[in-house]
């Protein structure tokens, strides 16, 4: 089957990174669906590679230090043209071969980022108070919403002066007349322009009708990996809305984002072996205890974007499997499990509704007020960090593996034992 798609399962940070940049490997074509430079997608590689080790991609797919694979920018993603510079300048200075128009294509679909929604996120965040969703502040939401009132400006209009001009204008307008009541600084026309130019000329080269390229490259046998970006739960629609991002982060906006049509194609969980979330938003199984913190400690979990540390809980078998149903999950890749060695290994099975009643579906609301049904077995004190086999992982762990097949009905195909590229242990096709 050419073409794999990679999902996070629940909010997010589940190590997509490190299971793209295996799976490209054996890719001809990397590609970035959806979200933004609020992703933060990070590698550990060997040092000869790109220097110290550890690489946080924002808005390049991961296949990039793959000298073979051609990396896309798919028209589903919101680019900041000015963060984009900066990323391949970035991965330049880090001695990676990068080069628009050969291997980092950007669909000329794609809506561009700009100063004013980063403003405008920033402002909506205050605004909401103790509703907040705690965003990223880089202006994600407010993109994607242009898109959808039909103001957006779109990368391919970068290399067109005076129509993006016109666009610029159009939309500066109607963001000064919410601006100025709200206190804001009015927008800077002339600068965004010139800063929009510039990084238009700078781009140029990659700039193109990506779906097509996507589309001849499968017709002519190509092997795609779509790089998901965020989790499902946190999906426009499938998520826990409103406490979700803005675009369609489970397996649905591979094809709208890419404008490649569907079709038979393999699709990859990726969800760690504990849960974390970062922002606001119920998690069921989260852990308001020194148990959280000593997990969050464990798996040094803050977040790739902003730094902000991670909540933490109890791995959700009622949440992974809705996921997984939702977008077509044939396998998961459990990552982090290292991270529970000298914990107890605890999973949620089904919720109590508010009515008493108990579910193993995750409910469209009230998911705050659930209490989780949480099963608990034997840990392990052992360094699973070097096995790669996994018959020789300690019973108990291996146990924990298939109480969450049992109660995800999904398989596990690998396991990630460490933050390194041969930290794996492969049981399938992954
Ligand atoms: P936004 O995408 O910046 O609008 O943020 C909406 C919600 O999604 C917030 O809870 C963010 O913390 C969360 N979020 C966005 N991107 C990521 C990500 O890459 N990993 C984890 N959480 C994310």
């Amino acid at each position: 089957m050419p073409t794999t798609c990679v999902v996070g399962i629940l909010w997010g940070d589940e190590g997509k990174g490190k299971v793209i940049d295996h799976l490209a490997a054996e890719t001809d074509y990397v590609v970035r669906f959806g979200g933004g430079h609020n992703a933060g997608h990070t590698l550990v590689l060997p040092p000869e590679l790109a220097g110290e080790g550890k690489l946080v991609l924002h808005l390049v797919p991961s296949g990039i230090v793959h000298p073979h694979t051609v990396n896309v920018i798919g028209n589903g993603v919101v680019v900041d043209p000015l963060h984009l510079c900066e990323e391949v300048e970035m991965l330049h200075k880090r001695g990676l071969d990068v080069e628009l128009g050969r291997n980092l294509l950007v669909s000329e679909r794609a809506h561009v980022i700009l100063e004013a929604h980063r403003r405008q996120d920033q402002w909506a965040e205050q605004a909401r108070g103790k509703g907040r969703i705690g965003t990223t502040g880089r202006g994600i939401g407010p993109a994607y919403s242009d898109r959808c009132g039909r103001i957006g400006l779109r990368v391919g209009d970068l290399c067109r002066p005076d129509q993006l001009r016109e666009a610029l204008d159009g939309l500066a307008d109607q963001k000064d007349a919410l601006f100025g009541p709200a206190g804001l600084e009015l927008l800077d026309r002339e600068q965004m322009l010139e800063q929009l130019l510039a990084a238009g000329d700078r781009l140029r080269p990659g700039i193109v009708d990506a779906g097509k390229v996507l589309r001849d490259a499968r017709a002519a046998g190509k092997r795609i990996l779509l790089e998901g970006a965020q989790g499902c739960l946190l999906d426009l629609e499938h998520g826990t809305y409103p406490f979700v991002t803005s675009s369609h982060s489970s397996t649905g906006g591979a094809f709208s984002g890419t404008g490649m049509p569907p079709h038979q194609m393999r699709t990859i969980g990726i969800v760690k072996a504990y849960a974390t979330r970062v922002g606001e938003g119920p998690f069921p199984t989260e852990l308001h205890d020194e148990t959280g913190d000593a997990i969050r400690k464990a798996g040094n979990e803050y977040g790739s974007t902003t730094g902000r540390p991670r909540r933490c809980g109890w791995f959700d078998a009622v949440a992974v499997r809705y996921s997984g149903a939702v977008s077509g999950v044939d396998e998961l890749v459990l990552t982090c499990f290292d991270v529970l060695r000298g914990f107890p290994l605890r999973l949620a099975t089904s919720y109590r509704m508010p009515d008493g009643s108990e579910t193993t579906d995750l409910p469209a609301f009230d998911l705050g007020a659930v209490e989780p049904q949480v099963v608990e077995l034997p840990g392990f004190d052992e360094d699973i960090s070097t096995v790669r086999d996994f018959d020789a992982l300690p019973q108990t762990a291996r146990d924990y593996v298939a109480a969450i097949e049992h109660h995800t009905g999904l398989r596990v195909g690998t396991i990630s034992v460490g933050p390194g590229r041969d930290q794996l242990i492969r049981r399938g096709t992954a």
